[in-house]
Parts: C-alpha cells; structure tokens; sequence
C-alpha cells in the first residue's frame, strides 16, 4: 500500500477501532498525518493500540465505548471535539456478526442485539458526528455496510437487514447533507481476513478456500484494503461522491 493521503490538521474518529478494518483504518488515517479518536468496546485493547500509536508519534485518542449506547456515543464524539477541536472524517465500524440461525428459530433477543450494534449503533454514531459536521459545514462520514447490504445469505437475515439498514441510512442522510457540506458514503466490504473471519472459520460458520472461490479476484481481502477504500471516500478525490454504498469486494457483488 502506498497511501498518498495528506489529512495533516484533520481529525477523524472511527469506531470498532481496535480490531480488523476498524484498527487498519485508524493506522491508515493516522499515517496520513489526521489526528485519530479510536473508539472500542474494548478497554484493554483500544488502550494499547492508542498506545501504539503515540510512541509512533501519532495523535491518538482511546475512547471506551458501546455503540448500541447513544449516551456513550455521544460522549465518544463530543470527547474527539474536546480534545482535537474539530472533526472532519467518520469511519462507523463497529460490528457483529451473530450465529447463522434459520429464520425460523431465530430469537428476538439475537435479533435485537444485532440491530443495536450494527444499525442502531450507526445511526447513533452518524447523528452525533453531524451535530458537529453541521456547524462545521464540512465533514465526511463512511458508514460500514457489507456485501450483506446488497445481497441475502441464508442463514443471515438478521445481519444482512442491518446492512440494508446502514445502505438506507447512508442514502437518506447523504441527500440531506449533499447541499451543506458533508458527504455521507458506505462501503460494503466482501469476506475480509479479519479477526471476525477467523472467529467464523474457527466454529466451522465460514471455509476461508470456499470463501476465496466465491471472489471474482479469487483470494479474501484485507483490512487494509478496506482502509485505502474509506480514505479515499473521506479524500479530495471523492468530493463529488456522497450517498453511494461502494463494494470492495473482489467482485462477489458483480455476479
Ligand atoms: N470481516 C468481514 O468479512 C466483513 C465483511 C463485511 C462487513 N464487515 C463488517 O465490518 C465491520 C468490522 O468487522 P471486522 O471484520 O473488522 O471485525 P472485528 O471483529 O475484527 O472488529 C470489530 C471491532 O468492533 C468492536 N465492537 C464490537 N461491538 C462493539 C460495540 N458494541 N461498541 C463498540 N465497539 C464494538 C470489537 O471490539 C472489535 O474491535 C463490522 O461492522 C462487520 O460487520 C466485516
């Protein structure tokens, strides 16, 4: 990878940051020269990733934090203004990936938790960025949908109505701000080698040769891959671009 992103003075802010795409994208904003509030559910972890990051002479923020908590949230994104005093650039991450369950069995308290991690908790993340976007007037969110905002699996429903879900989110909010500044994007990663994939493959939900098949560019991604994907959408580059759910995939979403 050879980032050629200058976000030196920017601030960004992005959840689900001390693992896979989350933490590769944190590195990757850092790296580009913008200060990072890497924001996890995970104390310990975020803690040393932070740390990472400051002896590597980058500004870095660890901020504890459960997404499906609006309050917690809140204090996330008001805790990045107090401490860099702006913010431009939103990657909204953080996720997880239940069971496979039939559609028949599964249990509204599996289906409830999904949706206030994966949905609820980017509706929170994205409202609370754009409080400070909009008196700003400028910003740029990336909301993290998946292949499963564009296309069903079985045994996945509840998963994938949260990525539509984040697809209808990003859309809507992308046409209410288009005119005040701030782009709104999603990108909707395919089967990625990420400590959420191993977890799969280790209970036998996911055969990584089975999943690399599937790809048009026969191999599964990685996070960052994801990351290049998200700076550009937050860049100059992709100042004309907002409301656009972008598959970086291998091509899975093309057949
Ligand atoms: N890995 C894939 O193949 C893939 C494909 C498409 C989409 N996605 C999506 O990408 C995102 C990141 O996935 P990953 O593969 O990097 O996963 P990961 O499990 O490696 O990382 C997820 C991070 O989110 C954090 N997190 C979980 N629940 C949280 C909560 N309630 N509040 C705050 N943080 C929380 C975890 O602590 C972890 O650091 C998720 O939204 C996932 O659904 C993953």
């Amino acid at each position: 990878m050879n980032p050629t992103y200058d976000f030196t003075g920017q601030v960004a802010f992005v959840t689900g940051a001390s693992s896979g795409m989350g933490l590769a994208t944190a590195r990757a904003f850092a790296e580009a020269g913008a200060a990072v509030a890497l924001a996890d559910i995970d104390e310990n972890t975020v803690t040393a990733t932070v740390k990472d990051l400051t002896d590597a002479g980058h500004r870095a923020l660890a901020l504890v934090c459960d997404v499906s908590d609006e309050d917690q949230v809140a204090a996330a994104v008001d805790r990045t203004v107090e401490a860099f005093g702006r913010l431009d650039m939103a990657y909204n991450n953080a996720g997880i990936m239940p069971p496979p369950t039939d559609a028949a069995d599964e249990s509204a308290e599996q289906f409830d938790r999904v949706q206030n991690i994966n949905l609820r908790g980017i509706w929170a993340s994205m409202k609370h960025e754009l409080r400070h976007m909009r008196d700003q007037g400028s910003g740029a969110i990336v909301n993290c949908s998946s292949l499963g905002g564009l296309v069903g699996n079985p045994g996945r429903a509840a998963y994938h109505a949260t990525k539509h879900g984040v697809i209808g989110l990003t859309k809507s909010a992308a046409l209410e701000y288009g005119s005040r500044g701030v782009r709104i994007n999603a990108v909707c990663p395919g089967t990625i080698a990420t400590p959420m994939v191993d977890a799969m493959a280790a209970k036998g939900e996911l055969d990584r040769d089975q999943a690399a098949a599937g790809q048009a560019i026969g191999r599964l991604g990685t996070a960052e891959e994801i990351a290049q994907a998200v700076l550009w959408l937050c860049s100059p580059g992709a100042s004309y671009v907002t409301g656009v759910a972008l598959p970086v995939d291998g091509g899975y979403t093309a057949q």
